[in-house]
């Protein structure tokens, strides 16, 4: 074990259980349900993070009333059946020495699951802003049928055999919202605050005596940190996390995306400190800073959950001294994207991640091929390192004087920094075994020069140029603004497509450097592609920052020191823009020419992300690790990741 992480990978007692360390995954859904019960994939899914050497797994968010289901995917806890799937899961993940529990839940008002929607409940009638949920006040009676859901899959659960359940009092959700005296108006004995979270705590304990009890509390919350003291004699530990589900700016915090820093909960924590131990989670991705929460008593435990989603095998890593090899979580929020569109977990950085029973990891291959890559974006530098880790002789071109291709156009943008440069890093020790060839022109005599048996090709994309009639204004791309220099002092219109993150970015960059900017949002919504989370961080930063914002607006054309725009939805209202710079954020298409000429040479051709049609990140990392086992004739269903 690495001397530095003692506290780390110290056991700890929480009630009745011991976990082996202190590593925590925090309840999470993965949408790997169907019919509201576990299925297969959930299974394999958190056998590898026990096998990887988690402490504790929190499972997901499981309803305790069928009035409580968040979701389509939400597992539901109140029935029967949930017993042999959960037993399921304890079957795989308590051989490996990880302790099991799950988190009891109700959404109360907020509301996630699309129409039909059954009629929401909720303390008082009173709407909820970010899903536009309008419940009504629940009945004395369905608040007790609701505690008696809770003692019900409390007992469910100590049927399966798990090890502990959490009680959902985190992020606005039911129990929360009981507790916050401007969403509970009621006159009868459920107005006051805490009642109905003892009344829950009672009926679990009395349920499931044998049981760890835990509660989660948004540590950014007056109402918790109010209500904290109440509950501490009752319960074997308090699990923090940040954030608020029924705003815009308080469910970003749910889960944070940089650039919020690092283990942001730390400062948060104290008022929590109430006797049980306390499990804290947000953007704690590093065991080292792990550690130092525990050694500063922040905390007695660490929630590591996207850490883990990213790296099953973290903790195992950690433990073996192994810190380098940890794949470190970019924080991207592709994960929770997948859950908000109510698709299979997945991660941008590890492929494998809501895979792990199709997607084999790298086996020796029998024998070894030599594979050229062409492009060291993110599809290229996950071919090579996966034919690489494979034992294949793998040759990596690239044009750039670094790895990266439009990650180091993302690495310029304040909110993007974090995302790219991890990325970046993580490849960039993932490539140990590859020959990286930069400042490389990859035309067909240096690819055919390589002798390879199999190529590829993972070419990018590069932004539209329209076909509209512009000359009339300076004219640049959003890319060329992200590269630098940074114009200064200009009058500069962005118009901006709405696809991606670079018209939002360029906008941020030229205001910070002195220019007037007025950024031009060509579609229906502001960052409509982006995640929620990064949307809104986006948002706060662009009108603080006093970037002029103006919606609906398509580019036609420019004229006379001004931009040309019609209304996306009434095409003959024309707005004009002063402007002396025209910023172009409009959409990429893709780089494909070498492909087809390497094709008609005879060789062995592989595409891979945006080259194929331009996308995110994670298209391109899974395609390229699909791409190198099709290179590499890998069988793609095999083995268990793990
Ligand atoms: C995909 C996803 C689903 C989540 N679902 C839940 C949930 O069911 N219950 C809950 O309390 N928190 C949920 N969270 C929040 C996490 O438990 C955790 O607090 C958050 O991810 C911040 O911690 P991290 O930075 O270690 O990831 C979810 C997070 C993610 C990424
Ligand atoms: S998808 Fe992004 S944020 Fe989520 S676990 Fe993976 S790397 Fe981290």
């Amino acid at each position: 074990m690495s001397p530095t992480l003692e506290r780390l990978f110290s056991p700890l007692q929480i009630g009745p259980v011991a976990l082996r360390n202190r590593i925590v995954s925090t309840a999470h859904q993965t949408t790997l349900v169907a019919e509201h019960l576990p299925t297969e994939d959930f299974v394999a899914y958190h056998e590898a993070r026990a096998r990887g050497g988690t402490g504790l797994i929190v499972l997901e968010a499981t309803a305790v009333h069928p009035s409580g289901l968040l979701t389509a995917h939400t597992l539901a806890g109140y029935r029967r059946e949930i017993v042999s799937g959960l037993q399921r899961v304890a079957d795989v993940v308590r051989p490996h020495g990880t302790a099991l529990f799950v988190q009891l839940f109700h959404g109360g008002r907020e509301q996630i699951a699309s129409p039909p929607r059954e009629p929401a409940l909720a303390p008082s009638a009173i709407p909820s802003l970010r899903f536009h949920v309008e419940p009504r006040a629940l009945s004395g009676d369905e608040v007790a049928s609701i505690v008696d859901g809770y003692a019900r899959a409390a007992s469910n659960a100590a049927e399966a055999g798990l090890d502990g359940v959490e009680i959902s009092a985190a992020h606005g959700y039911l129990a929360a919202q009981f507790f916050t005296p401007s969403l509970n108006r009621r006159e009868d004995e459920w107005g006051e605050p805490a009642r109905f979270l003892l009344a829950v705590l009672e009926a679990v304990r009395a349920a499931a005596p044998a049981l760890a009890l835990g509660v989660r509390l948004s540590a950014d919350s007056d109402e918790a940190r109010a209500v904290v003291g109440t509950l501490a004699a009752r319960v074997d530990y308090v699990s923090l996390a940040l954030g608020e589900s029924s705003t815009y700016l308080g469910s970003t915090g749910i889960v944070p995306p940089p650039p919020v820093p690092e283990n942001a909960i730390a400062g948060l924590t104290a008022p929590f400190r109430v006797g049980a131990p306390v499990v804290a989670t947000s953007r704690i991705v590093d065991p080292v800073e792990a550690e130092h929460l525990l050694e500063e008593e922040r905390c007695e435990a660490v929630g590591m959950t996207r850490a883990l989603i990213t790296d099953p095998d973290l903790p195992r890593k950690a433990r073996d001294g192994r810190l380098l090899d940890v794949l470190r979580c970019i924080g991207c929020n592709a994960c929770i994207a997948h859950y908000h569109a109510g698709t299979p977990i997945a991660c941008t950085q590890n492929p494998r991640t809501g895979r792990e029973r199709t997607l084999p990891r790298p086996v020796p291959a029998a024998r070894s091929r030599r594979i050229a890559v062409v492009g060291a974006g993110p599809a290229g530098l996950a071919a090579a390192a996966e034919a690489a880790a494979a034992g294949h002789d793998v040759v990596l071109l690239e044009r750039a004087e670094q790895i990266g291709g439009q990650l180091t156009l993302a690495e310029r943008a304040p909110v993007h920094e974090e995302v790219a440069r991890s990325l970046r890093q993580n490849y960039g020790r993932l490539l140990e075994k590859v020959e990286v060839r930069l400042e490389s022109e990859a035309d067909v005599e240096a690819v055919l020069g390589l002798g390879p048996d199999a190529v590829v090709v993972a070419t990018g994309a590069r932004p539209l140029e329209p076909e509209l009639m512009l000359d009339s204004l300076e004219t640049l791309q959003a890319w060329d603004v992200l590269r630098g220099p940074c114009p200064q002092g200009r009058r500069a219109v962005v118009a901006d497509w709405g696809g991606d993150a670079s018209g939002l970015a360029s906008a941020e960059l030229l205001v910070a450097a002195g220019n007037e900017v007025t950024l031009a949002v060509g579609s229906a919504a502001f960052g409509e592609t982006l995640h929620q989370y990064q949307r809104n961080v986006y948002a706060a930063r662009l009108y603080r920052s006093g970037v002029r914002v103006q919606h609906h607006l398509e580019l036609v054309g420019a004229e006379g020191g001004r931009a040309r725009f019609r209304n996306l939805f009434a095409p003959e209202l024309e707005t004009t823009l002063p402007a002396d710079l025209l910023v172009l954020a409009l959409g990429r298409v893709p780089v494909r020419d070498l492909s087809e000429t390497l094709a008609a040479e005879g060789l062995d051709v592989h595409e891979a992300g945006d080259c194929l049609s331009p996308r995110s990140a994670e298209e391109a990392i899974l395609e390229g690790t699909l791409a190198a086992h099709r290179a590499a004739r890998v069988a793609e269903v095999g083995s268990p990741s793990g």
